[in-house]
């Protein structure tokens, strides 16, 4: 199985060691409960350098006072399995006080993509992610790092801090993985019951129609509004926003350009998330 660091200084020593050998790194940040979405980004993190770092942290930066920060789905003992079938070199499982220290009192704030969408819904979300995500480049020292595309915004974020903040981390994209039925893997997919687990399917659906027609010259408002009723129709019970937006700047869209389509919607107390590329034509 991985080798498993608990503090950065043996991360660092770890990492070290292996630039002391020549080797190439690459990691592949999460929160664990790992599904078959995160391991297909270990496996192109390992395609793409000799070794793999995971880190596995659940960042308390990231989750508002009324998010699910306690109940989060923890199980390292399964999820430190899920690493050796894959063949992950080193685990890194800090604490929340080896991360954030008695006084720690710095903020990484990025702008651009970070505008609206989720954080229209979670003004926090962004700051929390950019913090952590910076401390595990500082401590890592990676030479890429790959994110999904289900965190659409996310990705877009990490980039951005990467180029404004000149972090040497080459920064990879990695497709969505879904179930047979098109629904984004989540770890958050944990807390549905078989009921809102078939609702929950019918979002990719309703977000690849909308963004074919929008593909093929239909209204972008019109189509957000008509996915937005659909979503209620199919059973979510509240629809946080579905935008179309520029896909790399997440800027406004403009036709014939490539672009996004992304939606949060919830299922009782459940948030979920999904996007889909809008083809250029
Ligand atoms: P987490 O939700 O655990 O996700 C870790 C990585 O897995 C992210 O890059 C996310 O986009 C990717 N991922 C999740 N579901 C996926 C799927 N179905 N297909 C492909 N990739 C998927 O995102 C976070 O953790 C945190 O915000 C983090 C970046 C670790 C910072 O705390």
């Amino acid at each position: 199985g991985p080798h498993i660091s608990r503090t950065i200084a043996d991360l660092r020593a770890q990492v070290k060691e292996w630039r002391r050998q020549g080797l190439s790194v690459a990691m592949v940040p999460t929160m664990g409960a790992l599904h078959d979405g995160h391991l297909s980004l270990m496996r192109e993190a390992l395609s793409r350098a000799d070794r793999c770092i995971v880190s596995i942290f659940v960042n308390p930066t990231q989750f508002a006072p009324t998010e699910d920060l306690d109940k989060y789905p923890r199980q390292l003992e399964r999820d430190l399995e899920r690493l050796a079938e894959v063949g992950v070199q080193l685990a890194f499982t800090p604490s929340p006080d080896e991360v954030y220290p008695e006084g720690f009192a710095t903020k990484v704030v990025v702008g651009g993509p970070s505008a609206g969408l989720e954080t229209d819904f979670r003004p926090h979300f962004f700051e929390g992610v950019a913090t952590v995500v910076s401390k595990l480049f500082l401590q890592a020292t990676p030479d890429c790092a790959v994110f999904g595309q289900k965190d659409y915004q996310q990705l877009c974020v990490v980039r951005r801090m990467c180029r404004d903040l000149d972090i040497p981390v080459e920064i990879i994209g990695a497709p969505t993985v879904r179930d047979a039925h098109g629904l984004a893997m989540s770890s958050r997919n944990a807390y549905l019951d078989a009921g809102q687990l078939a609702i929950a399917r019918q979002m990719n659906v309703i977000l690849y129609s909308a963004a074919a027609a929008i593909a093929e010259g239909a209204d972008p408002d019109k189509e957000t509004a008509s996915a937005s009723r659909a979503l209620l129709d199919a059973g979510f019970s509240n629809v946080d926003y579905v935008a179309v937006r520029e896909s790399g700047s997440l800027g406004p869209w403009q036709p014939e350009t490539e672009g996004r389509l992304l939606a949060a919607a919830w299922l009782g107390s459940t948030r979920l998330i999904d996007n889909v590329a809008i083809a250029a034509r």
